[in-house]
């Protein structure tokens, strides 16, 4: 009989041992709690969860050891968000059970508190650029891509969707209201939300100057339970001021009427960090998977996509979400 042992790949099992002692804390728990939808640098991370950044720096290094969590890189700072299982790995079907579980619980009061604090520092320095720069915004706006620069590809694709004449839009962010002639001459009737009274005011006076009968103005957080549907809702370089992107799109989402379009237009992810400071974005673009997985998330099928190349480097993508038309739940 033979009786030796059978033999231990100890790579195999430093692995599965990485992810046991990632799982094995509470506090990491519910970091993986709190990035389920977002991402947050170790400054916000250490501000949500009360502790000092040397103790948060330390979690996150464990998280990543054990491939639970990815660092994206925002100019000269990091970002954690989750990594997504690979079930066809070792560990791959217990990150998932560990992600599924960890899903399942409520995070502490005061740790929800403290990240609707950060939502609203990051959405307050958004507003403030706004204020700042009403004044110059298509000079900051030109600095990396200006409206002329994707109309043409946003228009292609919502010519491509054939509206009703009776359809209606939303733009959402109209800046300016550059784009506002286009879609007034679209759609019945199209609603522009803009939480910056000095973006709005340019917006007035473009309408007035184009004598737009069929578009009003609203100003409104577009973050903050706006009682709107319309068959079109359009963002045109407005989801990177967004302090929570994926949570944004879920609240898009519910702005659209069964069977209706979600446009989106936004940067590819660059790592061009002035633009924070030029042009007052919170996000430098975006990975095309990740709009794609966060639009699902809110109930919506990806559908076409295009891609403008800029002579400066930067990508531009202009996307198309759609509520399925069968979803006719109050949302
Ligand atoms: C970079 S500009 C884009 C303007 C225009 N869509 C364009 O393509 O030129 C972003 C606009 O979104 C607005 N904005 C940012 N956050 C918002 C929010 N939470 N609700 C409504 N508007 C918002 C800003 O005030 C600004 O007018």
């Amino acid at each position: 009989m033979n009786l030796s042992a059978p033999s231990i790949e100890h790579d195999d099992c430093d692995e599965l041992a990485a992810l046991c002692k990632a799982g094995g804390d509470p506090l990491r728990l519910n970091v993986l709690r709190a990035l389920s939808n977002d991402s947050f640098g170790v400054l916000e991370l250490a501000q949500i969860f009360a502790i000092g950044q040397s103790g948060m720096s330390h979690h996150l290094k464990v998280l990543a050891q054990a491939s639970l969590v990815a660092t994206r890189r925002e100019g000269n700072a990091i970002f954690y968000r989750r990594a997504l299982p690979h079930t066809e790995l070792l560990g791959g079907k217990l990150h998932a059970a560990l992600l599924d579980e960890v899903d399942q619980m409520r995070l502490p009061a005061d740790v929800q508190n403290r990240i609707g604090l950060v939502h609203r520092q990051r959405a307050a320095a958004s507003q403030d650029f706004f204020s700042r720069v009403a004044d110059k915004f298509r000079a900051q706006q030109d600095l990396i891509a200006g409206l002329p620069q994707y109309r043409d590809s946003v228009l292609a694709l919502l010519d491509k969707l054939s509206f009703k004449a009776m359809a209606t839009a939303i733009e959402v962010g109209p800046g300016d209201g550059g784009f506002l002639p286009d879609l007034a001459r679209r759609f019945a009737r199209v609603t522009a939300l803009d939480n910056s009274p000095a973006m709005l005011e340019l917006a007035r006076q473009l309408c007035e100057r184009e004598t737009l009968a069929n578009v009003s103005l609203q100003l409104a957080d577009a973050l903050d339970g706006v009682q709107l549907t319309a068959d079109c809702v359009v963002l045109n370089m407005v989801l990177h001021h967004f302090a929570a992107p994926a949570e944004a799109l879920k609240q898009m989402a519910q702005l659209l009427q069964p069977g209706g379009s979600l446009l989106v237009t936004d940067l590819c992810s660059h790592n061009q960090s002035w633009a924070k400071e030029a042009c007052g974005d919170l996000w430098l673009g975006f990975e095309q998977d990740d709009l794609a997985r966060w639009a699902t998330a809110a109930g919506l099928t990806p559908g076409e996509s295009l891609y403008v190349g800029l002579r400066n480097g930067f990508q531009i993508q202009v996307r198309h979400f759609q509520r399925p038309a069968g979803d006719t739940h109050h949302r």
